[in-house]
This record gives C-alpha cells, structure tokens and sequence, in this order.
C-alpha cells in the first residue's frame, strides 16, 4: 500500500475497501498515458537537478521498460488503488529505492487530470480522423447518387422530391459541425495541469513549462485548485461524442425505415444484415439499431459526468474517479458508431424505382406546381389551394398529378393546362430547385465541395496531433 502512511490508522487498507475502490481496472486503459505523463515529470525533475542524475537514469530504464512490457501486453501490475499507485509499486520492483523519487512535487490528482487529457486527445483524434474519412466517403457517394431521386419527408410523410445526394449530404452537414465540436473539446483539453500538485503547488523550483513542451499541450492550467476537481475537458468530449452519436442515430433510423418493406428504398447487402435466429426469412438492419442504441448509451454516460461533478465541493474528491467508466467507453461508442456506419456506407443500395412511385403517388411535386403558378403571377397563397384543390381531385379520382387527364385538371382551375402540369413534373423537380443549400445540381456540386474541403482539414488536424506513440519515442530521445 504506497499511497499510505501510519497518520491514517494504519497503513494497510482492508482488502475489500482496497478491491471495492480500486480503479486499478479501469486504469490500465491508461497506463501509456501515465508512463508518457510520468516521463516527461522525470525529465523535468532530472533536468532542474531536483532528483539525483543516477536515480533518474534508473527510473526512466524502468518506464521505458514498462511502457514496452505494457505495448507488448505482458505488463502484470501489482495490486494498489490506481493505475498510479501500481506503476510506482512496479518501478520499486524494478529499479528498487530509486522509485522512491519519482512522485517529487506530484500527487495523484494532478497526474490523474493529466492521464485523462493526453487519453482525451489521443481517442479524439481516432474519432477525428474517422468522422472525417466518413464526411469524404458520404461526399463520394453523393457524387454518385446525384441523380437519384427519393422523397423527403417531413413529419414522417412524403414531403418533396430530393435527390439521394441531398439525404446524404444532410448527414455530412451535420457531421461537420461535429468537427467543429471535436475541435472545440480538443482545445478545452489543451491545457497541462502537472504541477499544481495536491492542489496548491509545490515549493520545489520545478518547471511547469517544460513538462508542457514536453507533452505538446498549448498552455498550462490557470489555478491548481480549479486543475485537481476540473473534468470540464470530460465533460465537452462526452458531449461531443453523445451528439456526433445521434447525427448517427438519425442517419440510422432512416436507413432502418427505408430498408422495411414499408418504404422500399434501401436494399441492405446480405454481408450487413443479420438474421433471426427463429424466422428464416428475416433479414434485419441490426448494424443500425446498434448505431442507433450506442447514442443512447452515450446520453447516459454525459448524464452521468455531469451528475457526478455538480454537487462537489473545491478541490479534489474521490467521487471523480467514478469519472472513468463513461468518460472511457464514450470515445469508443462514437468511433465503433462511425466504423459501422462507414463499412455500411457502400453496402446500401437505393432502389431508385421504388423511390420513383413513392414520389409520384404523394403528389410530391405539388410545391413545384404551385411554384408554377407564382411564377405566372399569382399570389402564393391562390396557387397553393388552387393546388391543394386539384390533388384533392386526384386523390378522389385515385389518379396522380401526372396520370389524371388534362380535362379533369381544367376542370378543377382553368389554370392547371397541360402546359403548367407539364411544367412541375416530379423527374424534373429536383433539377428546378436553385437555393443555395437546396437539393437542386448547383447546390448538390457546392455541398460535396464543402464536404470534401471538411473532411481534408478534418484528416489533417488529427494527423497533426501528438500521438502518445510519438510522444512515448520523443520522450525515451530527449535527454535528462
Ligand atoms: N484513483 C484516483 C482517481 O482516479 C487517483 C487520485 C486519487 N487521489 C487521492 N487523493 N486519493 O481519481
């Protein structure tokens, strides 16, 4: 037990209050970041001179080496109550008293708060990087879907004519604010806290400054008492994650209902759809139920960070520890969301036919034909009950727009010639719409632009992030 001394009572803990608050678990998805964090402290203190050269020497040999035991998955850690705790215990095994220096001028609350910042930004980059795969793969496919046409919906009910385009770049629209969000979040954990200690510092001549070059943070923490109970950094990229999870939970709801007999549009390729394990026939969208259950979870764990920080009170408190289970696994639900639906991507096929009869039998068009009108002259509100009109008797006739005869259209409005029937039909609908962010061809051209341009600069930004691989190589280089 290190992290004790005779002025608690005792200094063991009772076995099953050590097992029972243990985060020794959870931890070990940290251990690369705490052998980086610890690195690049040891370097500090070994270059102010704070710790004898020859210690120094013998505990970066013994963080090398469990850094690579760790990579290599043979790392066993000894039981204590963090991950912390277990890699001090280890070097004392390894590299005996020297261990002992290591922990100069730093508590596990700072070295924790740094453990989760470099973990933050090394998952926000994997999440980076595939949201912005995903963003340039959506802009492809809309490429080649431009002139398929499906129906919008609004309110659930066919609305207008839209190409496939359109729905997929509408999912790439949303996903780039994401981007801006990642980034956002990525900034807020740009800030180094080693250093403040417990919480107010330390009186030793250690050097904040370097241990942040060291590291490739962009400025240090403001105050140590805000540092230690700050899980803010968390907080955002549990948010950023929960909202990038349910830009993909609505793509998936509408992959879900287009693939049901009931819409018809999207066929899903045998090598993504599940099966039943009692009805035969069955061929079921799981991969997106499971996109779309994954949000749900991801809402969960917010919740539950924000729950945990609300009523603490200054400084550090154990009940931040709690903080591991949500803040770890969101990262992984919003990239194994994105793995899903990119791997999904190319294994949709929209039946163009099907789209083509449900856009015709809704009189989709109506707006268009109204548009007709308005362009004639008439006030918008007559064009649109002339219209309302002329689908009434359509739908009473059982026809559609394009199949009713031109003296059953006449005899609704003197208006409706074939001429202005011909004018608004449902092929050309798409092709008719010119608004900047519309579904029309020049709009649909500036959108995959736009898509592609966010999907590089998303790409780039989380390639130029440190990895803790290169921050691990860089720190094992740089001399003490
Ligand atoms: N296991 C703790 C955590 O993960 C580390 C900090 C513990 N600090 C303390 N003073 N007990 O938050």
């Amino acid at each position: 037990m290190l992290a004790k001394t005779a002025a608690a009572g005792s200094t063991v803990l009772h076995p099953e209050v050590l097992r029972l608050t243990s985060s020794l678990a959870p931890d070990r998805a940290l251990i690369r970041e705490d052998v980086v964090g610890s690195l690049a402290h040891l370097t500090m203190l070994a270059r102010g001179k704070l710790i004898p050269a020859e210690s120094a020497a013998a505990l970066k040999a013994g963080l090398v080496a469990i850094g690579r035991d760790a990579a290599a998955g043979t790392l066993v850690l000894p039981d204590e109550e963090d991950v912390h705790m277990a890699v001090e215990a280890e070097l004392g095994t390894r590299v005996g008293a020297h261990a002992g220096f290591l922990h100069t001028a730093r508590s596990r609350n700072d070295q924790v708060a740094l453990d989760l910042r470099l973990h933050v930004r090394e998952v926000s980059g994997a999440v980076l990087a595939a949201v912005g795969g995903f963003i340039g793969e959506l802009a492809d496919r809309a490429q080649a879907e431009r002139d398929t046409l499906m129906p919008a919906y609004t309110h659930r009910q066919r609305a207008q004519p839209i190409s496939a385009a359109y729905w997929l770049l509408g999912l790439a629209a949303a996903l780039e604010r994401d981007v801006a969000m990642i980034a956002f979040s990525l900034d807020q954990t740009d800030s180094m806290p080693l250093g403040v200690g417990a919480i107010s510092g330390s009186s030793l001549p250690i050097d904040r400054e370097l241990v942040r070059a060291l590291l490739g943070f962009a400025r240090l923490t403001r105050n140590g008492l805000d540092t230690v109970g700050d899980r803010d950094f968390a907080i955002d990229w549990s948010y950023t994650c929960a909202r990038l999870l349910g830009h993909a939970s609505r793509f998936a709801t509408d992959v879900i209902d287009f693939s049901s007999r009931e819409f018809g549009f999207i066929k899903l390729d045998g090598e993504i759809a599940c099966g039943s394990s009692m009805m035969p026939q069955k061929k079921n969208p799981d991969v997106f139920e499971l996109v779309r259950g994954k949000a749900g979870i991801a809402i969960g764990d917010l919740v539950a960070l924000l729950a945990t920080m609300k009523g603490l009170p200054g400084g550090y408190n154990r009940d931040l520890q709690e903080d591991r289970g949500p803040l770890l696994a969101c990262g992984r639900r919003a990239y194994d969301a994105l793995a899903l639906l990119r791997l999904a991507l190319p294994r949709i096929q929209i039946d163009a036919e099907r789209c083509r009869a449900a856009l015709a039998e809704d009189a989709t068009q109506s707006t268009d034909l109204a548009e007709v009108l308005v362009a004639r002259g008439l006030p918008f509100r007559s064009a649109y009950k002339l219209v309302g009109a002329l689908v009434r008797r359509a739908q009473e006739a059982g026809v559609t727009l394009e199949t009713m005869t031109p003296t059953m259209a006449l005899e609704v409005d003197a208006a409706f010639d074939q001429a202005t029937i011909d004018a608004a039909r449902v092929a050309g609908s798409v092709a008719r719409k010119r608004t900047e962010g519309g579904t029309g061809p020049a709009s649909i051209d500036a959108q995959i632009e736009a898509a592609r341009g966010v999907a590089e600069v998303a790409i780039a930004r989380a390639s130029a992030l440190p990895t803790l691989d290169a921050l691990l190589r860089s720190l094992e280089e740089a001399p003490l």
